[in-house]
């Protein structure tokens, strides 16, 4: 777990070296998912191993999954249950992760025991209508008992369920996948119709396990038919863009340096973070790409000297949502103003980071306006270091931490243990940096 408080100041002679980030996270809930259900075994390597991550896989172990360990934490054997999944002994544990309980909750709705999820102060907080309104539509028995209405903990009686046709009110790849992943254990077609177009992983692995899926071209439309019958695959995940994002960051505004991040996923309905650096005047380029169901490559970035601002909104938003917050830390290091709109989403993840973000930024002399729907900043003016709120929040946490590198004097982050929900190492890997 990474310390509670954690103080930079100043890289002086920038950031340098290559970085191993860890496995995609949302990839890793996937995985543990469909291959605990799966008939037979598979190798699975490069999961990421953060508390998020490895509450999902104890989860799928409550309902039968076997996991047997390998040479590195990261890299096991997963024996699913051949569909014939046990009810939990004990409530799932879904800890900070919005991702683990609204996928796990498709798939437990849809499987024939009770079940509860629950989850930590930040998760029993955010919304759980968003999958509870098609999972009953679908015909399950899935309650939100919290003390904040629509709220964790969850109370699932599952059971047979029907498929439905379902336009998801907001882009949200977690509800698009709660309703894939209940349609896949339902017979008949499930189709989704989402706004725009958000991280497809789930359809991907759906053509890795040869689950029965299409997507029309444009990528808005998606239909599942179940029951299907998941036949256990090895599988490799990449390192995960989203905590690439920080060091991306970082290095384009510490003057002198010269990063690079191996192995990294590309996949476009995640990576728009690099084409809105790139607009900014960042200077990234990508080596040794490959294309295995999920692509991935090494991003070598540079500092950029002249980053200016740039508008963000529209369908990029869903393709950089958990990046917003360390992109309005570069933005903060622009020159000119940066408008990030329609994004009013990010008042419902691990913490309003609108709100979290722009009150970080102010606390260290940026100029920036909150909107309802994003926030406009004014960058260029050095930023101070000053003592941070983490707000329960790991990606607040590491994104003030990049801003604290190219700030002056000490910026110190208070409730980082938050970090290893996503990122374990990162304080090893900020430590090495920092140092050199
Ligand atoms: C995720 C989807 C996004 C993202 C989250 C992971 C996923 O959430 O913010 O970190 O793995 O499906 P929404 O679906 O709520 O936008």
């Amino acid at each position: 777990m990474a310390s509670e408080r954690i103080s930079v100041s100043r890289a002086a002679h920038g950031l340098h070296g290559c970085i191993n980030v860890p496995g995609d996270k949302s990839i890793s809930h996937r995985v543990a998912i469909l291959g605990a259900l799966a008939r037979g075994s598979m190798r699975v390597k490069n999961y990421l191993c953060s508390e998020d991550c490895l509450n999902t896989l104890r989860a799928m172990q409550q309902i039968g999954a076997q996991v047997t360990p390998g040479n590195a934490p990261q890299d096991f054997m997963l024996t699913g249950c051949a569909m014939q999944p046990a009810a939990p002994q004990r409530d799932i544990d879904c800890g900070n992760s919005g991702t683990g309980m609204r996928l796990m909750a498709g798939v437990l709705a849809a499987l024939p025991f009770e079940s509860r999820l629950y989850g930590d102060r930040s998760l029993s907080k955010r919304p759980m209508k968003r999958i509870l309104d098609p999972l009953t539509q679908m015909g399950a028995r899935v309650e939100a008992c919290g003390e904040k209405p629509g709220c964790a903990p969850l109370h699932i009686c599952g059971g047979t369920l029907r498929p439905i046709d379902y336009t998801l009110p907001m882009a949200s790849a977690q509800v698009k996948s709660a309703v894939l992943l209940a349609g896949m254990l339902t017979r008949g077609t499930t189709r989704v119709h989402q706004p725009a177009v958000t991280r497809d992983h789930t359809e991907r692995l759906f053509a890795h396990f040869g689950i029965p899926c299409s997507v029309s071209e444009d990528g808005l439309d998606i239909a599942v038919t179940g029951p299907v019958d998941i036949a256990a695959r090895d599988i490799t995940i990449p390192g995960d863009i989203s905590s690439a994002a920080f060091w991306l960051v970082a290095a384009s505004i510490v003057p002198g340096s010269e990063l690079t991040l191996r192995n990294v996923g590309l996949n476009p309905t995640r990576c728009g973070i690099i084409p809105v650096l790139q607009r900014m005047g960042a200077d990234i380029t990508i080596g040794n790409r490959v294309n295995a169901g999920e692509p991935y490559g090494d991003i070598t970035v540079r500092h950029a000297p002249h980053l200016h601002g740039t508008d963000i909104g529209g369908a990029e938003i869903p393709n950089i949502i958990d990046e917003i917050p360390v992109l309005a830390v570069a933005a903060a290091f622009a020159e000119g103003t940066t408008a990030i709109r329609d994004a009013a989403e990010l008042r419902v993840k691990e913490s309003d980071r609108i709100a979290t973000t722009a009150g970080n930024l102010r606390a260290m002399g940026a100029a920036v306006e909150e909107l309802d729907d994003g926030m406009s900043i004014t960058g260029g003016a050095p930023l101070h270091g000053a003592t941070l709120q983490s707000f329960d929040d790991h990606r607040i946490s590491m994104s003030f931490l990049m801003a604290g590198l190219a700030a002056d004097g000490t910026t110190t982050l208070e409730g980082c243990q938050n970090i290893g929900t996503s990122y374990p190492g990162f304080e090893d890997t900020l430590r090495q940096m920092a140092a050199e």
